[in-house]
């Protein structure tokens, strides 16, 4: 082979090498399409860059880039085919999903090449066949129908009608719905239809797009709902402060509620710590911000600190101070407590405890009993005279004859009137002691160890006037008086030990009296007993009158 065959050889590869590569270059690609289309319809596709352009066949090749390549014909007997930059699919098959290219080759020599990717789906509420939603604030919504079936039936000269969640509600040769005053209730799917005719046979196109009913937001003035101005607090402890601020209806992106401290935002200070949500209350959709401060330990220096609660809303800006005072200890006030109870019970046992006194303090003062009757003796005063041994006797006599009357008669003016000391011998004795008993207020019995234990007062003796026993008539009158007409009150006085069985030898009557009010018993040996002011005296004196026939004398009453 000679040099310039060679040469040549080598020319006319590498020109027709440059020549298919300018070929290949010329080529322009634009940007895939896709459609998700639903089984049974009818599609009818042109490039965005075609649309409008009536073009001739012969510049095109369609084919379909599946595992091989398909070239598709231009029969409109076949289910798919072209006419120019159009590609028709009249019943979209799942096998026909797939992409699809188109070669364009203008006069010029230049040539595109445009391609779309179709997917076909079975069913029709599958939310991979929805365009665009429609979610904005207008009050009248536009629903456009998808540009493909709008360009579908403006070129195939067919009409419209509208689905709303595949139920027909308008048929309204339009492509755009208008929802007038939306609510909730127009949400839904809305779908346009295209029937349009093509060689004498009738064609569905749809698509469907998701319209979304947006609350409308109201936004208000931010009101502080929690936040007070003095909140209590312990010194090292940990205490949460809440701020939450209204910000109006649906006006979630703008209401903000924090805290800063003094003044300072305090991520930068320690101890510190903030948490921040919003809520939106499901059925008024009012909306609510809270912050949470987080002290993790109060000290001192956050009871002089300015906690500030910040709403800010939309178009204003709210706040609150809030400080911290401390708690007041509940000890001072337990303490409280328990001493006023303690005083109280106190001040009640003391009350009891001097009830005698008070009562006789107050006596002169508040006269409750205004006996002013026309008697003349306070009491009359019975004691046993026999039957008793000797020691009884002696201390009988002292108190009847010493101690008696040197306190009531001498200190307080009362008026006694002492059997065997003022009887009047040779008075009829019948006679005395009931004459004696009319004139006396009380009848004061002395109780002795030895009392009732003799025949002196049983009820037989009691009950024969004849027997004139000395006691035995006098009790029985006494009793009469304070038993039976019940003008008499009882003093009862005893004086050594109760016997042991205690009362239950006496005569009826004077048992029920005893068991009315307890005898007083007189300490015969304690120290003092015989004082007027003893406390053996002021029982007695309670019981006595409240003024005496001859009046006492006002500094011995107490
Ligand atoms: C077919 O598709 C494949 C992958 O998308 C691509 O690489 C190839 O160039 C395509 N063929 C034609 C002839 O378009
Ligand atoms: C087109 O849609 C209408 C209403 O859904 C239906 O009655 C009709 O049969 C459909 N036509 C074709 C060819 O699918
Ligand atoms: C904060 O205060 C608001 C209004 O008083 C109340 O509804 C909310 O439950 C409080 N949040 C906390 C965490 O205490
Ligand atoms: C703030 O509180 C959160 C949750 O309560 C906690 O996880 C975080 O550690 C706290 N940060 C500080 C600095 O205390």
């Amino acid at each position: 082979m000679d040099t310039s065959r060679l040469l040549f050889l080598v020319f006319m590869v590498i020109t027709t090498a440059e020549c298919s590569e300018t070929d290949e270059q010329q080529c322009e690609n634009y940007d895939q399409q896709k459609y998700n289309l639903l089984e049974g319809e009818a599609f009818y596709f042109v490039p965005y860059n075609l649309l409008y352009k009536n073009l001739i066949d012969k510049e095109f090749t369609w084919y379909k880039n599946n595992s091989q390549i398909e070239k598709i014909s231009t029969d409109d007997s076949e289910m798919v085919h072209y006419h120019g930059g159009a590609l028709f699919f009249l019943k979209l098959l799942p096998e026909n999903s797939g992409l699809y290219t188109a070669r364009h080759t203008k006069p010029s020599g230049e040539c595109d090449i445009y391609s779309v990717k179709v997917e076909v789906l079975k069913t029709k509420n599958d939310s991979a066949l929805l365009y665009g939603e429609i979610n904005n604030s207008d009050q009248n919504k536009k629903v456009t129908c998808p540009d493909p079936v709008s360009y579908t039936c403006e070129t195939m000269k067919g009409e419209f009608t509208w689905y709303k969640d595949f139920v027909i509600c308008e048929i309204d040769n339009e492509d755009d719905l208008w929802v007038y005053n939306a609510t909730k209730d127009n949400e839904g799917i809305y779908t346009c239809m295209c029937t349009w005719t093509y060689n004498h046979k009738v064609y569905n196109s749809s698509g469907s797009r998701r319209l979304i009913v947006k609350d409308q937001a109201i936004h208000r003035k931010p009101v502080i709902l929690s936040a007070t101005g003095e909140q209590f607090a312990d010194e090292g402890f940990g205490i949460k402060l809440n701020c939450s601020v209204f910000c109006g209806t649906n006006v979630e992106g703008d209401c903000h509620a924090s805290w800063n401290v003094n003044g300072i935002t305090f991520s930068q200070t320690d101890g510190y710590n903030e948490t921040t949500k919003v809520d939106i209350e499901e059925r008024s959709k009012n909306t609510i911000s809270t912050a949470i401060l987080n002290i993790e330990k109060v000290s001192a220096k956050d009871f002089q600190a300015k906690f500030i609660c910040i709403g800010m809303g939309s178009y204003q800006t709210v706040s609150v101070i809030v400080t911290l005072k401390r708690r007041e200890s509940i000890i001072p006030l337990v303490i409280g407590g328990v001493c006023v109870l303690f005083f109280c019970v106190f001040a009640a046992g003391l009350v009891k405890f001097f009830a005698i006194d008070l009562a006789l303090f107050f006596r002169p003062y508040f006269p409750l009993s205004h006996n002013k009757d026309a008697r003349v003796y306070d009491a009359y005063v019975v004691y046993q005279m026999q039957n008793m041994d000797k020691v009884t006797e002696d201390s009988l006599c002292r108190f009847v004859t010493i101690n008696l009357p040197s306190v009531l008669e001498e200190k307080c003016g009362y008026r006694l009137f002492i059997h065997g000391r003022d009887d009047i011998p040779g008075e009829d004795r019948l006679e005395l002691v009931e004459d004696r008993m009319k004139q006396s207020r009380r009848l004061m019995v002395i109780l002795t160890p030895g009392l009732g234990s003799g025949s002196v007062i049983t009820d037989q003796h009691l009950s024969s006037p004849e027997n004139s026993e000395i006691g035995g008539f006098d009790w029985q009158v006494g009793l009469h008086y304070a038993l039976v007409q019940r003008e008499m009150t009882v003093i009862l006085i005893q004086l050594g030990n109760t016997e042991p069985q205690g009362y239950t030898h006496l005569p009826p009557g004077l048992q029920h009296l005893i068991r009315k009010s307890a005898p007083i018993r007189w300490p015969e040996d304690s120290r003092g007993a015989a004082a007027w002011n003893s406390r053996f005296w002021k029982r007695v004196r309670y019981l006595m009158p409240a003024t005496p026939a001859k009046k006492c004398e006002q500094s011995a009453i107490i």
